[in-house]
């Protein structure tokens, strides 16, 4: 697959041994991440299971669904749904620690 020329694309950080890929803006975060074969869980790849939540350390998301399948108390905390989620900034992920 090729991206259009001249790519203003951030980056993605995961975890915290140095593990980061390429993140573009116009696809959902959780395909940059396995582009960039960072393996990340994932299910219904539209917002509603929830498999793939993580919590974004750093950064900005956009969701292009009108509200992905989290709790406005785990908005808050910072979680994020990779699946739905475009990065807006450079971004630093964790998978949720249970
Ligand atoms: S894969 Fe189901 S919510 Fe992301």
């Amino acid at each position: 697959m090729t991206h259009p020329a001249s790519p203003p694309f951030f980056i993605a950080r995961v975890g915290d041994d140095g593990t980061q890929c390429d993140a573009w803006p116009e696809q959902p975060l959780l395909l940059s991440l396995e582009q960039g074969g960072i393996d990340w869980p994932s299910s219904c790849r539209n917002g509603t299971c929830r498999t793939c939540i993580g919590v974004l350390e750093a950064g900005e998301v956009r969701y292009r669904v009108d509200w992905p399948g989290l709790t406005p108390e785990e908005h808050a905390e910072g979680c994020v749904l990779p699946c739905v989620a475009y990065p807006a900034s450079d971004v630093t992920l964790a998978p949720q620690s249970i």
